[in-house]
C-alpha cells in the first residue's frame, strides 16, 4: 500500500513511525513533513492547507490511504476533498470536524445530548457577553469558540479580567474570527485527562489515556504552549471513570453526531477535567493529539493501518484495540523563548544515541536539514519519547535521554509527569 500522511509535527512523526512498521505498507509520503519523518517517508512540499494540489499528488501517486493529523485542514474540509474525487482518506470530514472547529457547536452538542460539561452560555455579540458577565460567578472561563492553536482560552480570576478578555477576544480579535462567536462557561477544577478514540461513524474504540502539560513553564505557569510533554497512562483514569466516559460521554458523543447527520470517522480526542461532581467535557478534538500520540502510539500493539481501514470501512467493531502494559513520557525540547519569540537555526546532536536504544523515540517537530545537518526550525524542536515498565520508570529514562540530546537554546519543562507521584 501506498499511505500519505498531511501534516509536519511531532504528531505525524508519530503517526508515520507507526505506518511505517505495517506489514502492509511499502511506500510513505508525507506533506509537508520534517526532517525526521524524512527517515521513513518522502516529504513532498505541498502545504496541509493545499487541498487541490494534495489531491492531484494522491491520484498521480495513487495512493492507496490518506491520513490527516492536523485539525486546519480537517475543519476546512480536506476529507471532502479527497472524497469527491473518490480517494480513501483517514479523518473526519468538515460537517463533523466542526466538533473542533466550533466550540460552541460542541456545547450546544453537549446539552441537547446530555454529555456533561461545564455550563455554559454563547455569545456573538460583546454588549451581550458583558452584560452577562456582570451577575456571573468568578473565576469565569472565556472561550474564542473557533480554532486558534489552543490559546483562544483565558481564565479570568475577575470582572475586570473577564470584560477585558471579551475585549481581546470579540473587540481586539486577537485570534481573528475564531472570536467572532465566544462561550463564557464555568470554571471547574480538577486533574485533567486526554483520550483518544477510534470511531469509524458508529462505534468508538478508546486508546490508552494521556496527560499533557500546556502550560510553557514549570508549576504550570508562563504562557500556554502547543504543549510540553505527555505521559500515558494517566494513573487517574481509574476503571471507574472509564467506565463513566464510555457510558456518559464516547458513545453518546458519537451517536449524537450520526443522529445529527454529521457521523464521526476518525480520531475523536477528548479532554476531560475530573471534577468533584465527576468526568466533564472540557473540549473535543476532531484528531490525535500532539504530544499525546508520542505516547499513546508507542503502546500501541495493533497495526495502525487495520485501524484506519477499519474506520474508513465502518468496521471499526471487527477490531480489538490493544495496548501495552507498559508506560510512556515524552519531554518536549523546545526552543527558549517559546511560545514567545525564539531563535532557530541551531545544529542538534545526539538524536541517534537515543533512538539507537530499545523503547525510546525521538520525534521532530519543528526541524529540519541544512546542507545536511540537522537545525531546529521551530518553537517546539522534538519530543523525547521513552517507555518504562511503569510511570515512574519511563519518566527517568525520558529525562536521562533528554541529556543525551543538545541544541543551542534548548529548553524543557523539568516536571513533565509530577502527578504521578501523587496518584
Ligand atoms: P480547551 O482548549 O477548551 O481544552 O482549554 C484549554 C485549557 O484551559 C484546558 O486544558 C484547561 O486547562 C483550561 N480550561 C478550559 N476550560 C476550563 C474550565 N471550564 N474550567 C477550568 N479550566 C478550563
Ligand atoms: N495536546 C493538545 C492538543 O493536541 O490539542
Amino acid at each position: 500500500m501506498k499511505v500519505l500522511i498531511v501534516g509536519s509535527g511531532g504528531r505525524e512523526h508519530a503517526i508515520a513511525w507507526s505506518v511505517a512498521k505495517s506489514s502492509k505498507v511499502d511506500k510513505i509520503y508525507c506533506a509537508p513533513g520534517n526532517a525526521g519523518i524524512s527517515e521513513y517517508a518522502e516529504c513532498v512540499d505541498i502545504g496541509a492547507m493545499e487541498f487541490d494540489k494534495l489531491v492531484a499528488f494522491a491520484k498521480e501517486k495513487e495512493i492507496d490511504l490518506t491520513v490527516i493529523g492536523m485539525d486546519d485542514p480537517l475543519v476546512a474540509g480536506v476529507v471532502d476533498a479527497f472524497e469527491a474525487e473518490g480517494l480513501r482518506v483517514f479523518g473526519p470530514r468538515a460537517n463533523a470536524a466542526i466538533i473542533e472547529g466550533s466550540k460552541a457547536f460542541s456545547k450546544d452538542l453537549m446539552k441537547k445530548y446530555n454529555i456533561p460539561t461545564a455550563a455554559y452560555e454563547n455569545f456573538t455579540s460583546p454588549e451581550a457577553a458583558l452584560g452577562y458577565l456582570e451577575t456571573a460567578k468568578m473565576p469565569i472561563v472565556l472561550k474564542a469558540s473557533g480554532l486558534a492553536l489552543g490559546k483562544g482560552v483565558l481564565i479570568c480570576n475577575t470582572l475586570e479580567e473577564a470584560k477585558e478578555g471579551v475585549k481581546t477576544l470579540m473587540l481586539d480579535k486577537q485570534f481573528g474570527s475564531a472570536g467572532d462567536t465566544i462561550v463564557i462557561e464555568e470554571f471547574m477544577t480538577g486533574r485533567e485527562v486526554s483520550v483518544l478514540a477510534f470511531c469509524d461513524g458508529k462505534t468508538v474504540k478508546c486508546m490508552t489515556s494521556a496527560q499533557d502539560h500546556k502550560r510553557a513553564k514549570d508549576g504550570d505557569q508562563g504562557l500556554n504552549t502547543g504543549g510540553m510533554g505527555t505521559f500515558s497512562p494517566s494513573p487517574f483514569y481509574t476503571k471507574e471513570v472509564e467506565e463513566f466516559c464510555e457510558k456518559n460521554i464516547y458513545q453518546p458523543t458519537i451517536d449524537a453526531m450520526a443522529k445529527e447527520g454529521r457521523p464521526f470517522v476518525g480520531v475523536l480526542f477528548t479532554g476531560l477535567m475530573l471534577t468533584e461532581e465527576g468526568p466533564k467535557v472540557l473540549e473535543y478534538n476532531a484528531r490525535f493529539g500532539d504530544p499525546e500520540a508520542q505516547v499513546v502510539l508507542p503502546r500501541m500493539k495493533n497495526d495502525i493501518v487495520d485501524v484506519f481501514e477499519a474506520c474508513v470501512d465502518g468496521k471499526l467493531d471487527e477490531i480489538d484495540l490493544e495496548f501495552e502494559d507498559n508506560a510512556a513520557v515524552c519531554v518536549v525540547l523546545a526552543s527558549d523563548g517559546y511560545p514567545e519569540s525564539y531563535e532557530k537555526g541551531f545544529e542538534i546532536t545526539g538524536i541517534e544515541d537515543v533512538n539507537a536504544k530499545e523503547g525510546y523515540h525521538v520525534f521532530h517537530a519543528g526541524t529540519k536539514f541544512v546542507d545536511g545537518k540537522l537545525v531546529t526550525n521551530g518553537g517546539r524542536v522534538l519530543g523525547v519519547t521513552a517507555t518504562g515498565q511503569d510511570l515512574v520508570e519511563a519518566r527517568a529514562n525520558a529525562y536521562a535521554a533528554t541529556e543525551l540530546v543538545d541544541f543551542a537554546n534548548k529548553y524543557k519543562r523539568n516536571d513533565i509527569g509530577k502527578a504521578i507521584d501523587e496518584a
